[in-house]
């Protein structure tokens, strides 16, 4: 494996500001990559792009919220109008709601949810299309397990995360002709700040209850950053990580079995742990 293989690549990364964007972002500076961070906190976009070229990439930040369609043209446009051509696009900005349907006041919450997961990566990969078939490039869609194994307690974020599958199928069948790659990506719990950041059902981040309900981590933004380069460099169809194909079989053989499980031994402990919190 060649060391360098992104050298020179030209690369938008969307949820760049924190957890595997920036790791991703890192990761792929230290092969000479050249970047266009898009998150909204400018800051820290600014921070990071500065981190990046010291590690040997070029790098810009480019503000951008995902749920604007005319932004994310923006944003592919700046990328290209700076690095002249666009060959990978990593629709990675992801928001989640930990609260019970029937608990939520209304769908505002579950739109906001699927704009921002799902139609955030249709906008940007939308414009970039045009750029990457001319280079063959590629698209890598930051789902979650959730993709393919659905829990309870998160009906919106699942339900993104499985339009984002539908999408990348479908979408992968589109460009074969294209050489496009269409690459997604399903990590199990990555150690973040997605789980402090996650909605109640008000739309308040949970903070440390956020990890009241998803306590177990096994992957760090690094090593899932790592697992998704490799992916896209190989072009590969989908990366479910451990332990979410065992379940996904068993899940195909006895689906009513597994979802039962998932609900023992994963929802009505988290649900009992958050109880326990609030007493
Ligand atoms: N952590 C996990 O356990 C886990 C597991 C499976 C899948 N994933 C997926 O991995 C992806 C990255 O999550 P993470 O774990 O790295 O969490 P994170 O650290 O919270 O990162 C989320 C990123 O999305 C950005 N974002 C949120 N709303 C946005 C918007 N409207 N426009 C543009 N960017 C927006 C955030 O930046 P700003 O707030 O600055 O906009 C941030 O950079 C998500 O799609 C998530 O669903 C995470």
């Amino acid at each position: 494996m060649q060391a360098d293989r992104f050298a020179r690549k030209v690369v938008v990364i969307t949820g760049a500001s924190s957890g595997i964007g920036e790791a991703l972002a890192l990761r792929l500076a230290g092969e000479g990559a050249w970047l266009a961070l898009a998150a909204r906190r400018a800051d820290r976009l600014a921070e990071l792009a500065k981190a990046c070229i010291e590690k040997g990439g070029r790098a810009l930040a480019l503000p951008t919220d995902v749920t604007d369609e005319t932004a994310c043209r923006d944003l592919v446009d700046q990328a290209v109008a700076e690095y002249g051509r666009l060959d990978m696009l990593v629709n990675n900005a992801g928001i989640t709601v930990g609260a019970l349907l029937t608990d939520l006041p209304d769908l505002t919450l579950f739109r906001r949810v699927m704009d921002v997961n799902f139609l955030g990566a249709v906008f940007c990969t939308y414009y970039a299309l045009s750029h990457l078939k001319k280079v063959t490039g590629r698209v890598v869609n930051v789902a979650s397990l959730g993709a393919v194994l659905p829990i309870p307690g998160n009906t919106s974020y699942i339900a993104s995360k499985h339009a984002m599958l539908g999408f990348s199928d479908s979408l992968r069948m589109e460009l074969v002709q294209s050489g496009v790659s269409v690459t997604l990506i399903c990590p199990y719990w990555v150690s973040t700040e997605f789980h402090e950041s996650m909605m109640d059902r008000h739309g308040q981040p949970r903070g440390e209850g956020g990890r009241e309900i998803y306590t177990r981590r096994t992957m760090t933004a690094d090593h899932c950053a790592a697992n998704l380069v490799e992916a896209a460099r190989k072009r590969k169809r989908q990366v479910i990580m451990s332990p979410g194909r065992l379940v996904q079989w068993g899940r195909l053989v006895a689906p009513a079995l597994i979802d039962r499980l998932i609900i023992k031994f994963f929802f009505l402990p988290a649900v009992h742990r958050v109880q326990a919190k609030n007493r």
